[in-house]
């Protein structure tokens, strides 16, 4: 697999003194106690130096396993998965100079509450709001209760991404982002063509049904043709309600879960290459890339 990032440089950042400052009360709890601080704030558990201060080796044996693995692959502590998460995006949102006040929508987020979480700690501001565009209802439900307490505006639009065009007015977003989601946007639109209701299910009951149909629209040659258009219509109408300048930012990666489950690998690996082709093809937008953001996992398009 290539790897989400560079691992040595997320090592010296996780031992940076603020670095748990962007974790949630309940999460920085759980960091603490995997770094096992004694009141001199040096490691008792494990000592291991790294080039700002000590760290314990779980949580860097855990950083690597998410940085070079897929998501989920010898994970013990998933706050260390949130961590990085949350550091990437801020950096994501660093990198296109994203300020408060902010209007962001997240399409496909189900119950994700990560980049939400983000914007409230550091774009926090009167005028600041974030939309979740999602289908699936209990996901939907699952991501109000997670996220009603966050101090920022936040709604959802229960709508498909497709239609992200006619939600908002034109030039008026700060930034469309995708979180993980190409693969459940693409999973949804093969399942649309399999008969599987994915808005009103449990989206966990159907993941083994979307998992087989994609595998085989995929291994059939159907998988491009059923989600292209889709695609092109989602990135085209997310630019015509963005900002002049403003950025579609997606982030994919791969978890265990799902190759447990018998994804085939190549599928998430290549989708956002696949998106990049299609966008350069048709001329719509333009792709910037950023230093530390690996273009196999990360697209940034924007709005000229
Ligand atoms: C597993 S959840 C996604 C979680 C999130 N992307 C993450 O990985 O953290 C899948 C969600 O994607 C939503 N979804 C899939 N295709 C969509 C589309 N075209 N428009 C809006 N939501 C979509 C589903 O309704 C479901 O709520």
């Amino acid at each position: 697999m290539i790897p989400l990032d560079n691992y040595e440089k997320f090592k010296a950042r996780a031992a940076e003194q603020n670095a748990a400052d962007i974790l949630n009360p309940f999460e920085k709890e759980q960091w603490d106690q995997l770094k096992g601080r004694n009141p001199k704030g040096v490691s008792v558990r494990c000592k291991k130096e790294t080039p700002k201060g000590f760290l314990c080796m779980e949580i860097l044996e855990n950083l690597r396993s998410v940085i070079e693995h897929p998501v989920g692959f010898n994970l013990k502590h998933w706050v260390v998965f949130n961590w990085y998460l949350k550091t990437k995006w801020l950096d994501a949102f660093r990198a296109v100079n994203l300020k408060a006040p902010a209007a962001v929508a997240e399409c496909a987020t189900g119950s994700g509450d990560k980049i939400p979480q983000v914007l409230a700690k550091y774009f926090c501001h009167a005028q600041s709001k974030y939309v979740s565009v999602n289908l699936n209802k209990q996901l939907t439900a699952d991501f109000k209760r997670a996220t009603h307490m966050l101090p920022l505006d936040i709604s959802v639009a229960e709508d498909a991404a497709q239609n992200i065009g006619g939600l908002f007015a034109k030039d008026s977003l700060d930034a469309v982002v995708f979180e993980h989601a190409f693969n459940d946007i693409a999973e949804d639109l093969v399942a649309k063509r399999y008969g599987i209701d994915t808005v009103n299910l449990s989206w966990w009951d159907i993941m083994q049904k979307l998992i087989d149909s994609t595998n085989d629209a995929y291994r059939s040659g159907a998988y491009e043709p059923i989600i292209k258009e889709d695609f092109l219509r989602i990135i085209k109408s997310s630019l015509s309600v963005l900002k002049p300048g403003a950025f579609v930012i997606s982030y994919q990666f791969h978890y265990q879960a799902d190759i447990d489950m018998g994804i085939d690998p190549n599928i998430w690996s290549d989708i956002t290459k696949t998106v990049r082709r299609w966008l350069a093809e048709e001329k719509i937008g333009r792709e910037i890339f950023f230093d530390g953001f690996e273009p196999n996992w990360w697209l940034f398009i924007q709005k000229a």
